[in-house]
């Protein structure tokens, strides 16, 4: 008989063979759990902090603020990034305030000084200056009066930072994830809008709304018109993919999981554009470009009534890519079978997630709010390759949970995950029962979760 056995802290019930089969809430609503995170998982693992177009000379700098940690990122020289935690070491003063948990502090600074006694530090971390030295009586030395350093490494166009000295490297814990995605090129692309909001529902809650493309059916309901939406999902590592999974096969094509696909309906040629179109105007114009949709709108004259679906796609996308290639924007070079297990989205432990296109990338991160685990920080932004010169300007915009800010689609995602939080902690809720095919990123996370919150850290072995 199948005996669910419980797994440590993170209440984890597995089957006979040893597969994740339901999870309980309390990593969604304990505050306790929550306290735990700040000791168990956010000083163990890499995360993102930024992007290195957010300090693109020496002395910018910004804080990256988790959970009670503040990190402080700073260009240090033209090739260098340096990070450290933001706090004084002579009586722990915040070296940097910052004032918004979101934003914390940027600027550009030739070095740091301390608001409390004055002492200061240069870009690379050294104390370059303490009031009444002479005090101490030589008992002063660099690795008491220097910034704490905390690991920082670059993958991808984005700025990551590990608390733990003893950690595996970025481009190890980011594998297979970084070597599939390598080719997408996101380094090239920069910010097209970016929004954060602190939204009513646990981190996690809200991260895992975006995991799957299962709930597409259920609530956004108007995508069927212009698409398949049964999707697949993957494991890779602490890592996760899902792409749609074509039950035709006579449909299969290297774009078939991802974003950029054929539409569903009698004529190729006018669904692709509708698909196209819908994914532009409807997700806050970030799952899809300017240049796809117009290439998308010429097909029913570019090309004859009756064209294979393939042969659409194949047309569409190459007369976009011409497109882009005469104002300057050049898609990198990406093998149908690359193309292919990059799928539509993935989710990078432990709090980032990217739906990628060729030319374009919607991106989403969440972290705790303060001790409330009811509450998140919530934040989504955009990238695109752009004309060189040609980026926007863009700032980290606070915006309320509306259609009009976010967009229709995403709204949608918002208008289950506050529901989800409230509804998770009935009395009569058994534990989630993620799909094990389409929403197994979901199941997956718990597992890599559970890892760390059972003290045990990344997990070795996944036998996915
Ligand atoms: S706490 Fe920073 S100089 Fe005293
Ligand atoms: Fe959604």
């Amino acid at each position: 008989m199948n005996v669910p056995r419980k797994i440590g802290f993170h209440n984890i019930t597995l089957d006979e063979v040893g597969k994740p089969l339901t999870y309980g809430s309390e990593a969604h609503l304990s505050r306790e759990y929550l306290q735990k995170e700040k000791e168990l998982l956010w000083p163990r693992v890499w995360q993102m902090a930024g992007r290195l177009e957010d300090i693109p000379k020496v002395g910018d700098f910004f804080t990256y603020e988790i959970a009670d940690d503040s990190i402080i990122v700073v260009r240090s020289a033209p090739d260098r990034i340096k990070a450290f935690h933001n706090v004084c070491p002579h009586r722990g003063r915040r070296l940097v305030n910052t004032p918004c948990e979101r934003n914390g502090a940027c600027g550009t600074k030739r070095g740091f000084v301390c608001g409390f006694h004055g002492w200061t530090f240069d870009l690379e971390g050294r104390n370059t200056y303490i009031l009444d030295r002479q005090d101490w009586q030589g008992s002063l030395n660099e690795p008491r009066t220097s910034l704490s350093e905390v690991k920082v490494d670059t993958w991808g166009g984005w700025i990551w930072i590990n608390m733990d000295p003893e950690c595996m490297s970025l481009r190890e814990f980011l594998e297979p994830a970084a070597s599939i995605l390598d080719a997408f090129q996101f380094e090239k692309m920069r910010y097209k809008w970016r929004q954060w909001v602190v939204y009513p529902a646990n981190w996690k809650t809200s991260l895992e709304a975006f995991m799957e493309p299962y709930h597409v059916a259920g609530t956004h309901p108007q995508f069927l018109k212009y698409g398949q939406y049964y999707a697949y999902s993957k494991a890779y590592g602490m890592h996760g993919v899902s792409g749609f999974d074509e039950r035709d096969k006579s449909m299969q094509m290297a774009q078939s999981s991802s974003i950029s696909r054929v539409g569903l309906g009698p004529d190729p040629r006018i669904s692709t554009y509708e698909l196209a179109r819908e994914n532009y105007e409807t997700v806050n114009f970030a799952a899809s470009t300017e240049t796809l949709v117009k290439a998308a709108k010429r097909l029913v004259d570019e090309l004859p009534d009756g064209t294979p679906a393939q042969e659409v796609v194949r047309h569409w996308l190459a007369s976009a890519k011409a497109d882009d290639a005469a104002r300057g924007v050049i898609w990198p070079e990406i093998s149908p079978q690359n193309m292919r297990e990059a799928g539509l989205a993935w989710s990078l432990f432990p709090n980032q997630n990217i739906l990628q296109g060729v030319t374009f990338a919607l991106c989403y991160r969440v972290r705790p709010h303060g001790d409330d685990p009811d509450k998140c920080i919530f934040e989504s932004y955009a990238l695109e390759r752009f004309p060189e010169g040609q980026e926007p300007k863009t700032e980290w915009v606070y915006a309320e949970p509306t259609a009009e800010k976010w967009g229709s689609v995403l709204v949608q995602d918002f208008s289950n995950m506050e529901w989800v939080q409230k509804g998770m902690k009935s009395h009569g809720f058994r534990g989630s029962l993620p799909n094990p095919h389409q929403e197994q990123k979901v199941i997956n996370f718990h597992r890599v979760l559970a890892s760390y919150m059972q003290g045990r850290g990344a997990p070795k072995l996944l036998d996915t």
